[in-house]
């Protein structure tokens, strides 16, 4: 099972909206999907219509004698599965404190399920944790959305620097997310970065109020507003990540 993390330190860049999209458009494909919940604020979960809530919890997850296939759910498209966000989540960090080998813990319980589901797709937290570990010890690909600002290129290079010092060496995919074309600020930047930072990829995604409406539609953007830009840039980041991770 290939794993891609949507990651970032920084919140409100448009990890979960790239998981839930990227989740969907991969199943569309025929791709054999499980999108893991990790933020206990559950907004992937919502988004696609699956009840919040792990039964007893991080603990029965990603505990000792923990499995993920009790709480995998389907969801209204084929192929595409969810594990949804538990508030307990908020202390998966301590839970995996308590275990040897806990950098690993993500990594083999989605081992458990490699038969069944052919790309895993986390949908992470904020911040650079233990989970954060455990995410990069598991994942094939972080793909990393950067909001074309000078603090964005900033948390870029620190997750950089961080990864340089680490065991773990995910392929980190950076790319534009949230972009305002009308803004030169955006437009230079996001042309420098495209230039400068290695594997940033060439799709970016449009600043777009179709992205914004999934909370409210509670669906993909490629089932709201198929022929948007948006619904178009998450088709094509879909196959530029996809080429590279089956390279
Ligand atoms: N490309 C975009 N254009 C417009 N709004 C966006 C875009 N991506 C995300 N958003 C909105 O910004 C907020 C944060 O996005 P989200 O995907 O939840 O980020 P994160 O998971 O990094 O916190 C949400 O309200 C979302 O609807
Ligand atoms: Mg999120």
């Amino acid at each position: 099972v290939k794993v891609v993390a949507c990651y970032s330190i920084k919140g409100g860049v448009g990890k979960t909206s790239t998981a839930v999209n990227l989740a969907y458009e991969a199943s569309r494909r025929g791709i054999r999907v499980l999108l893991w919940d990790l933020d206990p604020q559950g907004a992937a979960t919502y988004s696609l219509r699956v009840k919040a809530g792990v039964q007893g919890g991080a603990k029965r997850l990603a505990g000792s004698d923990g499995a993920l296939r009790p709480h995998i759910r389907a969801t209204d498209y084929r192929g595409l599965f969810v594990i949804p966000a538990d508030f307990s989540l908020r202390n998966l960090d301590v839970l995996l404190d308590d275990r040897k080998r806990s950098s690993h813990r993500i990594r083999s319980l989605l081992g458990e399920e490699a038969d069944r589901f052919d790309l895993a797709i986390l949908d992470c937290a904020p911040g650079l944790t233990l989970v954060s570990e455990s995410v990069f010890a598991a994942a094939d690909a972080l793909l990393v959305p950067v909001v074309p600002t000078p603090l964005s290129q900033r948390t870029l290079e620190q997750l950089g620097d961080f990864l340089r010092r680490s065991e773990q060496r995910p392929v980190v995919m950076p790319f534009a997310s949230m972009v305002d074309r009308r803004k030169s600020l955006h437009r230079e930047l996001a042309a420098t970065l495209a230039r400068t930072v290695g594997g940033f990829l060439s799709v970016g995604v449009p600043n777009a109020s179709a992205i914004e409406q999934m909370g409210v539609v509670r669906a993909p953007v490629g089932v709201a507003a198929p022929r948007s830009a948006a619904a178009v840039a998450y088709r094509e980041l879909w196959t530029e990540v996809a080429g590279s991770l089956w390279s």
